[in-house]
């Protein structure tokens, strides 16, 4: 089915159209309409000349139309995660999750709508500040470029378009070419709703001509990206004084101490790094356990993993389907073969079965090996065996990544110091580095980027203080 884009609230054709195909049965699923840079170029335009009937919309008003999304995904909650499953093969319990938590983040943007406040300043603590009296307001930026990941493809295009919205900004939303799908099924959903004509568009086609365009604009104030450490930085090189928020990858770590209950939490560590294939900005990549619970662990977590029910995303009973493309299939058994050459174990896993890369876990593996050092974004875990709390806060930050780490203990003392030293922008004491809920501040540092998501969080990254000085002589 020829699918359109959509701009200033119409739908468009393209000349051209590029086929989507499932990655889990290969079928052509869609054909997408590639935009051209002049399509692009137009979509700004539109998102532009609608920034005045935005900025003219009350917070209340923003709320009733976030308000509004949300009562349409709760509408087509079964038809949105299944439209997920289909284009990401995320297995469909997961893709169902994904919509309870759109639904919950653009309920949380509704409510920030409500709270955008800036502050009063207090003038005459100086001198010179006798006699006045001053206000920040938080202004919206105009035209939002969202560059959005095939991973999480409604829930991270939420994260986008709901504060840009609640803080009265404009969009123009390039998703992942993977999972057009979704994106397009948002802007039938807001198509519905009262928000201005061009205050919402989706532009389909290649990262190159799109993204590009978006990121050469001088009429875009602001690129929010979530994706790969390298496009993200070259983003970040070309948008010259725009705004730049960059979600990037990680090879999130997590340290196991000795006196945790592990029926407790090696089904939580078997969710974290195999959901959603592993292809999961915070997943569960790296886990260091203490000698005492060391073999325990991995026996327990082998035959969770070995459980796993593999297949077809469209099922609710499946556990693990295929990744994203093939190409990364064959990456990610690379990876693995790397580390079986240079000492790693492979514990199970490792093969490709009906097109499905099994859960694989390996143990005893060197920081260097690509398996450790780089973002596997593939079902793959380590299971490093520490002989001190330190080494494993030290292996954690060995990293050129620092986006969330997890440590399961019983010690205060011991999730103090870890809370302090781990170097990533947030820990989670007692349980998986993968745990989000959609309000919190999320965002990383090193390669793994700049700036904040999360409701509040992502408002202000997406607001101009300005202040108001009044001389009341
Ligand atoms: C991500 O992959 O960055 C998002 C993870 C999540 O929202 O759970």
């Amino acid at each position: 089915m020829k699918k359109q884009y959509y701009v200033n609230g119409e739908w468009k054709t393209a000349n051209h159209f590029a086929e989507l195909h499932s990655p889990y049965s290969k079928e052509v699923i869609a054909e997408i309409s590639q935009a051209t840079r002049e399509d692009v170029e137009e979509a700004i335009q539109c998102a532009y000349q609608a920034n005045s009937a935005m900025a003219a919309l009350t917070a209340y008003e923003r709320a009733a139309i976030l308000e509004h999304i949300t009562q349409l995904f709760t509408e087509n909650r079964v038809k949105a995660a299944e439209i997920i499953a289909l284009e990401a093969a995320k297995p469909l319990k997961y893709a169902l999750g994904e919509i309870d938590r759109t639904i919950e983040t653009y309920k949380f943007a509704a409510e920030e709508a409500k709270r955008l406040t800036g502050e009063m300043i207090p003038m005459d603590a100086a001198k010179g500040g006798a006699g006045r009296f001053a206000y920040t307001i938080e202004q919206p930026l105009g035209v939002i470029g969202a560059i959005t990941p095939f991973n999480f493809p409604q829930n991270l295009v939420a994260h986008k378009v709901g504060p840009a919205i609640a803080a009265g900004n404009t969009i123009v939303l390039k998703p992942a070419s993977q999972t057009p799908l979704s994106a397009l099924f948002l802007a039938e959903m807001i198509d519905q709703t009262a928000l201005p004509k061009g205050a919402f568009n989706v532009v389909t086609g290649s990262g190159k001509t799109v993204g590009d365009a978006l990121v050469d604009s001088n009429k875009v104030k602001m690129i929010t990206f979530t994706g790969s450490p390298a496009v993200g930085i070259g983003i970040r090189e070309k948008a010259g004084l725009k705004k730049v928020t960059l979600e990037l990858g990680s090879n999130a770590g997590l340290i196991i101490d000795h006196n945790v209950d592990l029926d407790e939490i090696v089904p939580k560590c078997v969710m974290g790094a195999f959901s959603n294939q592993g292809q999961v900005c915070i997943s569960l990549q790296r886990v260091y356990v203490l000698d005492e619970l060391y073999e325990a662990f991995t026996e327990r977590f082998i035959a969770a993993t070995t459980q796993l029910m593999i297949g077809n995303p469209l099922e609710d009973t499946t556990d693990i389907s295929a990744m994203i493309h093939p190409d990364e299939q064959v990456r990610a058994m690379n990876w693995v073969q790397e580390a079986t050459q240079n000492g790693a174990q492979l514990l199970t896993g490792g093969t490709v079965e009906n097109g499905v890369f099994l859960p694989t876990i390996l143990t005893n593996v060197a920081s260097t090996l690509k398996v450790s050092c780089q973002e596997v974004f593939a079902p793959i875990v380590i299971i490093n065996r520490i002989s001190s709390i330190d080494e494993g806060i030290a292996a954690i930050n060995d990293s050129n990544y620092g986006l969330q780490a997890g440590i399961f203990t019983k010690d205060i003392q011991t999730a103090f110091t870890a809370s302090k030293k781990l170097e990533v922008g947030g820990v989670i004491i007692n349980d998986i580095p993968t745990y989000r809920v959609d309000q919190m501040p999320y965002g990383g540092v090193k390669e793994s980027g700049t700036g904040k998501e999360g409701l509040k969080y992502a408002i202000h990254e997406m607001t101009e203080t300005k202040l108001v000085v009044w001389n009341q002589q």
